[in-house]
């Protein structure tokens, strides 16, 4: 199975047509196509509508998860839609499931968001700001777990826009790694299982690393991958 993924495209009314010569040979390259997030400079619905252009119809299934730029109009669930009828599956504490030659996949899908890392993170207390911030991880980290527990697929892949880890922040200023991601979404990953982990959002990050339980997560934020898209070839665990 192999996953071909990108994050952090940022697409503006001016990407029309930049993208898409650099998806031509996506198809022999590729089984589905992940969009990990921040598809948008500032998520307006015309901007959503460059990107369902861009990565609609490519030949392969494509699946996302929005990103913090793709909230910043409230127009999430607009968003959605358009890419929706574009055949670009959102996913938002959500699961899609793909059969390729005999092997399925499952993508279990959250933007996720901040909150830091163990040892250093925020926690659900104090003013209710504070309290919704970190009580906002909370939930979408059980979201996720709970899509990823209902998936029974061969291959599994968890995908989020923030990072569940800190290793692939590396390169990014400590000072900010609340924001750019929680141990909760990893713990989430390692609780309910996954052969890869796909994260965007930290754009001065590193591509790989490695959850506390040993799962592979690759950031696939374009400025740190630096291609159109990663492929990654996955195989199911051997029984
Ligand atoms: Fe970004
Ligand atoms: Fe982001």
């Amino acid at each position: 199975m192999r996953i071909a993924a990108v994050g952090d495209v940022h697409m503006g009314l001016d990407s029309r047509g930049q993208w898409r010569p650099a998806l031509r040979e996506l198809p022999e390259r590729a089984d589905i196509l992940l969009l990990a997030g921040d598809l948008t400079r500032h998520g307006t619905v015309d901007e959503a509508k460059v990107v369902a252009t861009e990565f609609g119809d490519l030949g392969v299934p494509v699946a996302a998860v929005l990103g913090n730029h793709d909230y910043h109009c409230d127009a999430e669930h607009d968003i959605a839609t358009v890419l929706g009828d574009h055949d670009i599956t959102v996913l938002e504490g959500t699961s899609m499931t793909l059969a390729v030659d005999g092997t399925t996949l499952g993508v279990a899908g959250t933007k996720g968001f901040g909150g830091g890392f163990a040892g250093k993170c925020a926690s659900v207390f104090g003013e209710r700001l504070m309290r919704e911030f970190a009580g906002h991880t909370v939930e979408v980290a059980a979201a996720l777990g709970s899509a990823l527990a209902a998936l029974d697929t061969d291959v599994r892949v968890a995908l989020t826009h923030y990072s569940p880890i800190s290793d692939t922040l590396h390169g990014e200023p400590r000072e900010i790694y609340p924001f750019l991601g929680s141990y909760l979404l990893g713990e989430a990953i390692d609780a309910h299982g996954a052969d890869l982990a796909l994260h965007g959002h930290a754009h001065a990050g590193a591509e790989r690393g490695t959850t506390p339980g040993g799962i592979r997560v690759r950031n696939v934020a374009q400025p740190v991958i630096r291609a159109a898209y990663a492929v990654y070839d996955l195989h199911p665990a051997a029984v």
